[in-house]
């Protein structure tokens, strides 16, 4: 089976959602490596296209048993932008402050034992200031644009483009992250509240995944290159 160059990682994401289930399973970056042609994607896991629809094929099943999946590419750009500052900004404004409390407090009881613990506040600081300035430019600036029915301009793409290479530098934040954590690994003499960080953490990725997921490859579909030209035909 041959997959063709055209069908891209975030492509597939957008179309076809329980796909992300799948590039979950293998590792595929869908959100910030959705532009990767899923062909190359597959075979840098070395897995072939027909497990990879056997896969699928078996996550629909799944599926069917509990619900029906939301479609996303049917939302117009406005719907689709409240229903992510909905779940997901909201989500991130609730969860930010409440790692940001509990890290410090880990720190204080076991930073002396664990000097990574200083590396991980840190970074988390500043993915949470990143993002934190991040959810207010989207909701104030790209999301009216977007909303608002003109044809995309030079002004939106540069903005689009901006909040994608934003996406990068947060994905960039948790790759340092799963780094110097050894992906969240708990130490034996860990405390409740360092449990409790260390399984938030991969759940704030995960949400993040699926939130840049629907901005890059569907929000912001027709922005993927820096200073682009916006073209009518690519609306
Ligand atoms: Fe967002
Ligand atoms: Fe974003």
């Amino acid at each position: 089976m041959i997959i063709k160059n055209e069908v891209t990682v975030g492509g597939m994401a957008a179309s076809v959602p329980d796909a992300l289930q799948v590039f979950q399973k293998l590792g595929i970056d869908f959100c910030c490596g959705g532009k990767k042609p899923l062909a190359e994607a597959l075979s840098e896991k070395g897995v072939r296209p027909e497990k990879f629809y056997e896969l699928l094929e078996a996550e629909k099943v799944n599926r069917k048993e509990s619900t029906e999946r939301t479609d996303f590419t049917a939302m117009s750009p406005s719907v689709l932008s409240a229903y992510i500052e909905d779940t997901h900004h909201d989500y991130l404004r609730l969860v930010l402050p409440e790692i940001s409390r509990l890290m410090l407090a880990v720190i204080r009881a076991h930073g002396k034992n664990h000097r990574e613990l200083f590396e991980v506040y840190r970074l988390f600081g500043q993915l949470k200031t990143d993002l934190e300035q991040h959810l207010v430019k989207e909701e104030t600036m790209l999301f009216p644009a977007l909303a608002q029915d003109g044809a995309p301009n030079q002004a939106i793409g540069n903005l689009a483009a901006e909040i994608i290479d934003e996406h990068e530098a947060a994905g960039e934040l948790l790759a340092e992250l799963h780094k110097v954590t050894g992906d969240f690994a708990i130490p034996p003499d860990a405390c409740q509240s360092y449990r409790k960080v260390y399984a938030l953490l991969p759940e704030l990725e995960n949400g993040l995944h699926r939130h840049i997921h629907l901005e890059n490859n569907i929000l912001l579909k027709n922005f993927h290159c820096r200073h682009m030209e916006v073209t009518e035909d690519e609306r």
